[in-house]
């Protein structure tokens, strides 16, 4: 039974793709950093979703606090991961951090502080991992795969900082695409806006302009992202492929 590890896995995209990999016959483990009561809620839910026998559903399904932060966090993340399953077949390395500056002005984008964090989280966190992970998937063939941003393909989003490292982690997973090559391939997806709690820092006014913006009028859902990270995971011809998910906003 393959073994599908979601980081930053118990809220918003997170954990629609936790619902999606149940739903395929994965066994999930959820990644949080804080909310236990949260991750315990989703875990909770998977085992009805899933075709795995019902009798051990609720040993297919565990969740594992970690800081994406920590280099060392990480690494024991994989490593409790493998104890617990054995095996690695899908990282869905969905972690990022950002601070609400816009895209405005340059006097509220350089501090210095909120550079790191980004860079630290939307691009060396993907790189620890993979970099743990990689025995284990090699072992099973598997699939990387990373959350970015349409922020990181046009200039656009929360922050500088936050669209420039997106942007470096697009160009970080091309990289490891072919560096982890043949065995193990390496994709990723680049949401629009997703109305998830990460975006409560836009006010309703600018949502709906977002909204009126794309061409097809709509808001890029969670679960149409987590179909496509699971089509990631299952097919075996495409890798360092960048999917863009916008509803057209930057056509
Ligand atoms: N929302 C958008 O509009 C949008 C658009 C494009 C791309 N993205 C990207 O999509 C990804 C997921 O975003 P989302 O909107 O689904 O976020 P979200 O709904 O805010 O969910 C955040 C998740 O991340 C976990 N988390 C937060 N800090 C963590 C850390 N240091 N270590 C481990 N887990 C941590 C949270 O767990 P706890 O609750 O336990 O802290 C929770 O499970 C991010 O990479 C983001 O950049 C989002």
């Amino acid at each position: 039974m393959s073994v599908a590890l979601i980081t930053a896995g118990s809220a918003g995209l997170g954990a629609a793709a936790a619902r999606a990999f149940a739903k395929d016959g994965y066994r999930v483990i959820v990644n949080y950093a804080n909310n236990e009561e949260r991750a315990n809620k989703l875990l909770a839910e998977l085992p009805a979703l899933s075709p795995l026998p019902q009798d051990s559903g609720a040993n297919n399904f565990i969740a594992i606090k970690a800081d994406l932060g920590s280099r060392d966090e990480i690494n024991r993340l994989i490593q409790e991961s493998v104890d617990r399953f054995g095996r690695l077949d899908v990282i869905f390395s969905n972690g990022g951090w950002t601070r609400f500056r816009g895209m405005v002005s340059i006097d509220e984008n350089v501090f210095e502080d909120e550079w790191d964090g980004a860079f630290n989280m939307n691009v060396k966190s993907h790189l620890w991992l993979m970099h743990a992970a990689k025995k284990h998937l090699d072992e099973t063939e598997g699939a990387f795969i990373s959350t970015a941003s349409v922020g990181g393909v046009i200039p656009s989003g929360s922050s500088l900082a936050y669209s420039v490292t997106k942007a470096a982690q697009i160009h970080l997973m091309k990289a490891l695409a072919i560096m982890a090559a043949p065995k193990i391939r390496v994709n990723t997806v680049s949401p629009g806006l997703l109305l998830t709690e990460w975006a409560n820092v836009f006010s309703d006014e600018t949502k709906e302009k977002h909204r009126q913006n794309t061409k097809l009028k709509r808001f890029v859902t969670v679960e149409d992202v987590a179909e496509q990270v699971l089509v990631f995971a299952k097919t075996k011809s495409m890798t360092g492929v960048n999917v863009v998910m916008d509803a057209g906003f930057i056509l």
